[in-house]
């Protein structure tokens, strides 16, 4: 069916209880595997294109992979611009079909990432694609971006934000980081709350970050509202992980099924923790 919004698939989420994995995609064998998966567990899934596969000349590429594979599927699939680095971006995305754009203003001062987003907004939902922001840079490195905010975002910063934005979706720093862990992440369930309490309808909440966390940490995340979960590194690892498996064979084919079905392990376990039914 044709590509679906992200707030779409976000009240899904929240009907459900449950979050739904935005994988970043860098070539057509990690998009078609995260889209195996997602048949096989019969759920939505975000399809995400980052800065590194822009770099790369990726943008409609991959969109038209994603626009295809979700042709061929019955299921929801969003195409969604991961860290989105301008207002111009986020239009050349929109024009190559994207449903979801990000707009990462979380370096900018509070005023002009308010200023910014509104615009981004004004766009997108002219043409009905949805709009994710970030608040509190996250740490680490994504795509070669490296977040230098604070490692928290504060309370009142996210209400005088969504209260001058209608964004969709809003990521949050609270104690997660790009990458993977170097020691046991901490979240802030606290924070977290205090965030969900400011509105009787705040933004759809987005966890950067997803890779390397705990099962039990990312379930908690979910009890306490997180919609979107990303996850890249994990994915990459596995892709990188099924080539060296069969870096002997001289058959282009044996790689691709082997990588291919790396990546769909990992993706098909982070979709059953994240859609699982409570008990
Ligand atoms: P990881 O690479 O840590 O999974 O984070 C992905 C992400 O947040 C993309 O925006």
């Amino acid at each position: 069916m044709p590509l679906v919004s992200l707030k779409e698939v976000l009240d899904w989420a929240e009907a459900h209880n449950a979050a739904v994995p935005a994988f970043n995609i860098d070539n057509i064998d990690i998009a078609q595997s995260l889209m195996l998966a997602a048949e096989e567990e019969q759920k939505p899934v975000i399809l995400a294109v980052g800065q590194g596969a822009i770099r790369v000349g990726r943008l409609d590429l991959l969109a038209s992979v994603v626009k295809t594979l979700a042709a061929r599927s019955a299921l929801p699939v969003v195409l969604h611009l991961d860290h989105g680095a301008s207002f111009e971006q986020t239009v050349a995305c929109i024009r190559a079909g994207f449903t979801s754009v990000m707009f990462d203003g979380s370096s900018l001062p509070l005023r002009e990432n308010i200023e910014q987003t509104r615009l981004v907004i004004k766009a997108a939902h002219a043409v009905g694609v949805s709009v994710e922001a970030e608040l509190g840079a996250i740490p680490g490195a994504e795509d070669g971006i490296v977040g230098n905010g604070p490692a928290k975002v504060s309370v009142a910063e996210v209400e005088a934000f969504i209260n001058g934005v209608d964004v969709d979706a809003l990521a949050v720093s609270i104690g997660n980081a790009h990458g993977l862990y170097k020691s046991e992440p901490k979240l802030d369930f606290e924070l977290l709350r205090s965030i969900r309490k400011l509105k009787a309808q705040v933004p759809h909440l987005v966890l950067h970050g997803g890779s390397g966390l705990q099962d039990k940490v990312v379930r908690s995340a979910i009890q306490e509202g997180v919609r979107k979960i990303n996850v890249a590194t994990e994915i990459r690892l596995a892709y990188l992980e099924g080539l060296r498996a069969t870096m002997d064979s001289r058959d282009i084919y044996t790689y691709i099924s082997v990588a291919r079905s790396f990546v769909m392990n990992v993706a098909k376990a982070k979709i059953q923790l994240f859609t699982a039914e409570e008990n």
